[in-house]
């Protein structure tokens, strides 16, 4: 396991929780660094000097399930303070000597808790009303509390909804402080890791850009660095955070697979190249693309070609640049943290999803992943801390395979023209009537079916344009955005009367799950 060895941290145990990543990013907010460590994989020795307190989240297992879970006693004995949250709770008090059944009540959603007593994790919490609503989600509750457990606050349905060891420092909540639905949650995480850990604050954004700098000077010594630049975040501030690091020694790639949204190369150009002095090398790769996914129509089969052909460019060119030895990522944390399934059930491959990301392994190079340790909302931080321009920080997310799983059916050079400038007309108007900002991601999607229209005096028979725009907090869950029936009339009414090709606009107003974002 590899944790960062050079931080003040408080090590997240992850249980299987939907909410763990949300505690680590709570804390980082703080301004503290956190890490997730699956409970599979931690053991004593990695709670070095550097761990200052250890929190253990929620999961959907039973306590009393002993070969579902491993979690080492010892850890107990380390005289650190730890907070347990709802599964983490009962696990505390159960390997503590107390006891944990199914509740009579289970309690999902809202509920009031009641001051009982005074505790340090409660300090400025609970106010004059001396109660506070929060958010349960459980099936199970401690029913008895360990010896020298003391409760701090309770709800109607838990009796020991806040407990705590004072000499200890364990403390058990119930509920879920994390998730913004619980009235002053963070207080209570703030409470825990400055009041009980002690921890200083360590993490932010301006911090970050020295410290990743330099570590990035320090792995790739002069040797040179390539990286495949798409234009999205994670690759933008990679590459420019090695710029900074290493100016000419960056090598990017950027391919162009003709199936971007409209004008993209020309910024991805002008942005790197012209404004920002990257090395960057521009690959029009469209015609050998279109080629291959000539009148393939299979969803996934688009996604293998695509990313397949990707890879065989990149290589390709990367050839070119001799005595290279490391290949930059845009690796996040949440695709690193080693926590996946904890529970032991493998989520089903739904679609090839990120296969223009993943690179060739076989290429005998390093890998440098300045980002690893970082959620989506530290890289945007860390990009305008590196001057990038709000425009590209701040963009939706676009998907590897681009328009290609915009446009169901086959592929032609005609729908692409259409689709871009449909998706461009869509985009332009959310820029102009302020809600680009508030939606997580929004594109113009082309279907493979034409209907009859009435234009002038004469009758059309053309494609129908989808509109998806949806709020999400990660891309895992979402719904759809809720536009005012101007606004659609006003998109409509330009999409249709500028684009030849389309004659009628519907809106996807499905949510996911059930649907996905994309539609392949
Ligand atoms: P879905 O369609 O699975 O998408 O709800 C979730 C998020 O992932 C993006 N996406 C992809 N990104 N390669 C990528 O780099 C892919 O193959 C891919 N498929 C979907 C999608 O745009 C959304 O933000």
């Amino acid at each position: 396991m590899s944790l960062d060895q050079n931080l003040d941290k408080i090590l997240i145990v992850d249980f299987g929780s939907q909410f763990t990543q949300l505690i680590a990013r709570r804390i980082r907010e703080l301004g503290v660094f956190s890490e997730i460590i699956s409970h599979k994989k931690i053991e004593i020795k990695d709670i070095n000097k550097r761990v200052r307190g250890i929190i253990l989240s929620g999961g959907p297992l039973n306590v009393y399930q002993i070969n579902k879970y491993s979690f080492d006693k010892k850890i107990l004995d380390l005289s650190l303070p730890i907070l347990g949250i709802c599964f983490g709770h009962q696990i505390l008090s159960k390997l503590n000597g107390g006891k944990v059944k199914q509740s009579k009540h289970r309690e999902f959603g809202l509920a009031n808790i009641y001051k009982k007593k005074d505790s340090l994790l409660t300090k400025n919490f609970f106010g004059t009303k001396k109660t506070k609503q929060v958010w349960m989600s459980h099936a199970d509750q401690v029913s008895k509390l360990p010896l020298n457990f003391k409760v701090i606050a309770s709800s109607t349905n838990s009796k020991f909804a806040i407990v705590e060891n004072k000499y200890k420092k364990f403390f058990g909540i119930q509920f879920h402080p994390e998730v913004t639905h619980t009235e002053s949650g963070k207080k209570l995480i703030s409470n825990f890791i400055f009041l009980i850990c002690k921890i200083k604050r360590n993490w932010s954004s301006k911090d970050q850009k020295f410290k990743l700098i330099k570590e990035v000077q320090t792995q790739v010594g002069t040797n040179k660095v390539i990286c495949a630049l798409s234009g999205g975040v994670d690759s933008s501030v990679v590459a420019q955070l090695l710029n900074k690091a290493i100016g000419k020694k960056l090598y990017c790639i950027f391919v162009n697979t003709g199936l971007l949204r409209k004008n993209e190369e020309i910024q991805v150009v002008k942005t790197f190249k012209k404004r920002l002095k990257i090395n960057l090398t521009y690959v029009n790769a469209e015609k050998e693309f279109l080629s291959k996914l000539k009148n393939i129509s299979d969803p996934e089969k688009k996604r293998k070609i695509i990313g397949n052909l990707f890879i065989k460019i990149f290589e390709r060119y990367a050839k070119k640049i001799k005595n290279v030895s490391f290949l930059a990522q845009g690796t996040l944390y949440p695709d690193l943290i080693e926590s996946r399934s904890v529970t032991g059930s493998q989520t089903s491959k739904i679609k090839s999803h990120h296969n223009v990301g993943g690179l060739p392994k076989n290429m005998n190079l390093k890998l440098v992943e300045p980002l690893k340790f970082l959620f989506k909302d530290e890289v945007r931080k860390l990009g305008l801390e590196l001057k990038l321009s709000n425009e590209i920080i701040s963009r939706h997310p676009f998907p590897g395979p681009g328009l290609a799983i915009r446009m169901p059916g086959i592929i032609t050079n005609e729908k692409i023209k259409i689709l871009k400038e449909a998706d461009h007309y869509f985009v332009r108007a959310l820029k102009d009537h302020g809600l680009y900002h508030k939606i997580w991601q929004a594109y113009a999607a082309l279907l493979p079916v034409k209907t009859v229209g009435v234009m002038g005096d004469n009758r059309t028979y053309e494609y129908l344009c989808l509109l998806r725009a949806i709020t999400s907090e990660d891309g895992m869950t979402a719904d759809f955005f809720e536009f005012k029936k101007s606004f659609m009339q006003t998109i409509s009414n330009r999409i249709v009367n500028s684009i030849r090709g389309i004659n009628r606009v519907v809106y996807d107003v499905t949510s996911k799950p059930p649907s996905t974002i994309e539609l392949e």
